[in-house]
């Protein structure tokens, strides 16, 4: 310690950027004080790393869903002719509607394929994909396992008619543009919790610049948009667990 100190007092001779003696206080020992800064850069980063990289890749676990659903296409008419409504959201409706009690389908079974997929001897496409729907559900009668990115814990009620209807939010303002997708993206399962990426978010530390209601859906989100709407009244515990 001792030497280092006496070093530090000294001029520079190789024109090193250390700083010129005299410009910072003597009990400052400059040198030791950035060794310290260094350290604890190193130890930060490395926690970042462990903790925004290494933690998140080790948390969830990949799940494949049971065939690929292509919203694209079958909400393009030149594509997919028959899927009613005249305006994007009455499309949705024609899988995923509401029931007459106000209860939401969510994900429509099998039978709303079959209403075009129907015989797995004829299919409309020449898909791989296609054939995999026809040869392991239609032909079997089998409901397709879908994998729910949004769900949340059982303990949780959410009701859709009450936001679309009464709300009068779109599908994508929580969804994101989930329609757009050709292909299904990736499910990945929390292994703590057994619920989806999406409910935490992408981001593990919670930061966003701009939060969307899309981007992650926990207990304080939902929570949020209630206060920025005016439903403050709805931000307590017995309106969401029942
Ligand atoms: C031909 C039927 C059909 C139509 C029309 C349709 N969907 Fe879907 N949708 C599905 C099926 C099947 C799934 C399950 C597979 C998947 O996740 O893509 C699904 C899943 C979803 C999901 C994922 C929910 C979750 O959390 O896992 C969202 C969001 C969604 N649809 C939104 C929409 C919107 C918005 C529209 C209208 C613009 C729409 N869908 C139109 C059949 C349809
Ligand atoms: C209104 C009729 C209609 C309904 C309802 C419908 N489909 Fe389709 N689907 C089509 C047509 C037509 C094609 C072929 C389009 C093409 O290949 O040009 C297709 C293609 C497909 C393909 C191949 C897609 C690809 O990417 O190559 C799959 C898989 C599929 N549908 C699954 C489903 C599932 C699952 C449901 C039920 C949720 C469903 N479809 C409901 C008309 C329909
Ligand atoms: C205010 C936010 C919000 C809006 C708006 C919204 N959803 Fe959802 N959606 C959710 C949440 C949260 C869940 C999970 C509910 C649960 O697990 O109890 C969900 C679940 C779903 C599911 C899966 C349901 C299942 O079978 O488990 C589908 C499909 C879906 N939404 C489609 C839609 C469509 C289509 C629209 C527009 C008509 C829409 N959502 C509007 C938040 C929303
Ligand atoms: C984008 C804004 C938004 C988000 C996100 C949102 N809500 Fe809401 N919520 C509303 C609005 C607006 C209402 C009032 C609807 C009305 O009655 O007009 C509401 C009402 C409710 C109600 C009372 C109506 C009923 O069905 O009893 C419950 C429960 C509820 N929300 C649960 C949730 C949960 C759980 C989540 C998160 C998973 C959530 N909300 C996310 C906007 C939102
Ligand atoms: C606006 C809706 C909403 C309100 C109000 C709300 N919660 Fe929640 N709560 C949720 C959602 C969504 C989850 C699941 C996502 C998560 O873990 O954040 C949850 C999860 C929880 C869990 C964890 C359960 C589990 O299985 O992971 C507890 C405990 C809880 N809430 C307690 C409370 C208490 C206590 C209050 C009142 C102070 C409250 N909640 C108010 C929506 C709400």
């Amino acid at each position: 310690m001792k030497n280092r100190a006496n070093s530090s007092k000294r001029p520079s001779q190789s024109g090193d950027a250390s700083p010129p003696a005299g410009f910072f206080p003597k009990w400052l020992n400059i040198n030791v004080a950035i060794q310290d800064v260094g350290f604890f850069l190193v130890g930060l980063i490395a926690a970042l790393v462990v903790g925004w990289i290494i933690f998140p890749a080790v948390l969830y676990s990949k799940q494949a869903q049971p065939i690929n659903f292509n919203h694209a296409l079958h909400l393009n008419p030149d594509k997919v002719d028959g899927i009613e409504g005249e305006k994007k959201e009455e499309k949705c409706s024609f899988c995923h509607e509401f029931r007459e009690d106000g209860t939401f389908a969510g994900i429509p079974r099998l039978a709303k394929c079959t209403e075009c997929h129907e015989d797995p001897g004829s299919p409309l496409g020449e898909t791989p994909e296609e054939k995999d729907l026809m040869t392991r559900y239609v032909a079997t009668d089998q409901q397709i396992p879908w994998l729910v990115y949004s769900k949340q814990p059982d303990c949780v009620y959410f009701s859709h008619i009450a936001h679309v209807n009464m709300g009068k939010i779109a599908c994508d303002t929580c969804h994101g543009d989930f329609a757009g997708n050709e292909k299904l993206p990736l499910y990945l399962e929390n292994r703590l919790t057994g619920y989806s990426i999406n409910i935490w978010g992408k981001r593990i530390s919670g930061f966003y610049w701009n939060k969307k209601p899309s981007d992650r859906m926990k207990m304080d989100d939902c929570a949020e948009c209630h206060t920025q709407m005016g439903q403050e009244q709805n931000n307590a515990c017995f309106v969401c667990h029942k």
